[in-house]
């Protein structure tokens, strides 16, 4: 017989993610990231290549990542309104985990199983950092999927990417539930 956990399958029923401008001080300390950062490494990871890793953003860090945004829209020659929306995130954050895809050669993994892999740890530090009680919200965002913007804000090397900013904070406003899929349209079932 199957051995439930109703408390965890009502968290998973329930969660949602909290909008990243709603999210205010007090962030996690350190001491308090440490078991959502564990529970996100405790990820699917074929091969156990453990193809990510983490940078922990502190607020002047965000702001430091907000000038490297605005000054690389600059460059790219992107108008006012798409530097002003990418570097937000960065110019209003409080505290957010990069999570990194880093990509690492295999003859038996393929890279998009590392993506994916890189994806479930977003998905895993999000719901942690939800289940301990803060608001956190996944973002992406122009600046993430720049090469420019990763080797100058982050100093990504070649084989490694942006898999998500993961915003953790104090939630102000509880967001209105949002329409979720209608299972019968993406759940198909084979019997034989
Ligand atoms: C890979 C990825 C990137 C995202 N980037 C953004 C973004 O840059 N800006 C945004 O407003 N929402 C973005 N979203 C959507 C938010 O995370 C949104 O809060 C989420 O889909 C809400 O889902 P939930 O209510 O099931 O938690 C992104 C989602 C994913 C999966």
């Amino acid at each position: 017989m199957p051995t439930p956990n109703p408390d965890a399958l009502q968290f998973l029923l329930s969660r949602r993610s909290r909008p990243a401008k709603t999210l205010s001080v007090p962030t996690p300390t350190r001491d308090e990231l440490m078991p959502i950062l564990t529970a996100a490494a405790r990820s699917p990871d074929h091969g156990k290549l453990e193809p990510w890793r983490f940078i922990v953003l502190e607020r002047a860090a965000l702001r430091r990542l907000g000038e490297v945004a605005g000054a690389r829209g600059q460059s790219l020659g992107r108008n006012e309104a798409d530097i002003a929306k990418g570097r937000q995130q960065f110019d209003d954050g409080q505290l957010a985990v990069a999570v990194i895809e880093v990509q690492t050669p295999s003859e038996k993994i393929p890279p998009i199983e590392q993506t994916y892999s890189a994806g479930a740890v977003c998905l895993a530090l999000l719901n942690a950092a939800l289940a301990s009680g803060w608001g956190a919200n996944w973002l992406s965002g122009w600046p993430a999927h720049d090469r420019g913007f990763a080797e100058t804000a982050l100093g990504l090397a070649t084989h490694e990417r942006v898999a998500g900013f993961i915003h953790i904070g104090t939630e102000t406003a509880s967001p209105p539930e949002r329409p979720r899929p209608d299972l019968a349209q993406i759940t198909q079932w084979v019997s034989e």
